[in-house]
């Protein structure tokens, strides 16, 4: 039966336990056993049904009082244990990793990657980078580059013209090749001489380059180059072949293999196409793969920049820069670096 007794002896039960309380752990127990959920007050108050309906008030306050009193106390041992009686899973723990997996963590674009590793490759065997305009003309683009006005290549239809050709004396048009750098890059250096190229060229252009080709696997009307020239006393073509299989052995690695054949381009001669044998997965066997064209610069290309090519001699090469990452990741569809598809993008 609960009386005004029983529930004294319960509070100074308490309060001597305590008095015994000297940290966190103790402090924790006293917790539990007298004012937990499952204390003994707890228990208690439930035998108060049992009393008397005209006790009922007058023990029900007794027992909310006694327990204010325990609970009070129980704060004030608290404070004085200070921060060591906290309990621990109120700490915040610095040490705990963050949970990083659920995080998305961004990185560059596979095109971006392949862009600055082959701009790496080729800086390392002395060439400097070099960008220009989008936004071409006539000039850049075909004239100086010794591609004739009937030469199929100028077809309107075939290009992306800004102005319409015939309308203006220097149609603007969207570079349909790389190879408009080696033209401005000639000429800075002859303006920068005064005239007169007075120093060798060693430079790499990587850019976009537009052409209005049907999308497919292999194809798009916009996509990537990289161009390469080297102009100075006394290069040949043994000089542009070893720069190119150092290139692939340092790409693609040590068992790259490369072939040029014989090919025509308006500003190389001789000019060659380059494929590199490339062993793309473990279980296949090295496939050629056709990555571009090359070639000594032409005379009349220097000519038209303004160098004398009794003087300089040069070679010059284009790769598409898609092709290289399609053979050195094994992407089958040029697509896929266009689409942003973060379930192809995540995987490269
Ligand atoms: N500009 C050529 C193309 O887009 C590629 C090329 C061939 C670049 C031979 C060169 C070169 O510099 O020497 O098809």
């Amino acid at each position: 039966m609960l009386t005004a007794d029983t529930i004294a002896q319960l509070q100074s039960r308490a309060l001597a336990s305590l008095a015994g309380v000297s940290d966190a752990a103790s402090l924790e127990a006293f917790r539990i056993e007298f004012i937990g959920a499952s204390g003994s007050f707890k228990t208690i108050m439930a035998n108060l049904k049992d009393v008397p309906k005209e006790h009922k008030p007058a023990i029900g306050a007794a027992l909310n009082q006694s327990k204010a009193a325990v609970e009070a106390a129980f704060e004030e041992k608290k404070q004085s244990l200070g921060a060591a009686a906290s309990p621990v899973k109120d700490l915040i723990d610095v040490t705990e990793p963050g949970r990083i997996e659920t995080q998305a963590v961004g990185r560059s674009h596979v095109l971006s990657r392949v862009r600055a590793d082959l701009c790496e490759v080729f800086a390392r065997m002395g060439f400097a980078v070099a960008e220009s305009h989008e936004l071409e003309d006539d000039d850049h683009n075909f004239v100086k580059l010794n591609i004739p006005p009937e030469h199929p290549a100028r077809d309107p239809q075939d290009n992306f013209y800004v102005d319409r050709p015939g309308d203006v004396s220097k149609p603007r048009m969207l570079r349909s090749q790389t190879s408009t750098v080696q033209v401005r890059v000639m000429e800075a250096a002859v303006a920068k001489g005064g005239g007169k190229l007075r120093e060798p060229i060693r430079v790499v252009a990587p850019g976009r380059v537009y052409r209005p080709d049907a999308v497919d696997a292999t194809h798009s009307f916009m996509f990537h180059q990289i161009e390469g020239l080297y102009v100075d006393r006394g290069v040949t073509l043994v000089d542009l072949k070893t720069t190119l299989l150092q290139f692939a052995k340092a790409y693609f690695g040590a068992d790259a293999e490369i072939r040029l054949r014989p090919s025509f381009f308006p500003f190389t001669e001789p000019s060659a196409e380059l494929d590199m044998l490339i062993q793309l997965r473990p279980d296949q066997p090295p496939r050629w793969i056709e990555l571009g064209g090359c070639g000594m610069v032409d005379p009349a290309v220097f000519a038209a920049c303004g160098i004398d090519s009794e003087e300089w001699t040069g070679f010059a090469f284009g790769f598409g820069i898609e092709r290289l990452a399609m053979g050195k990741y094994a992407i089958p569809d040029i697509r896929l670096l266009f689409e942003n598809d973060l379930r192809f993008l995540a995987k490269i």
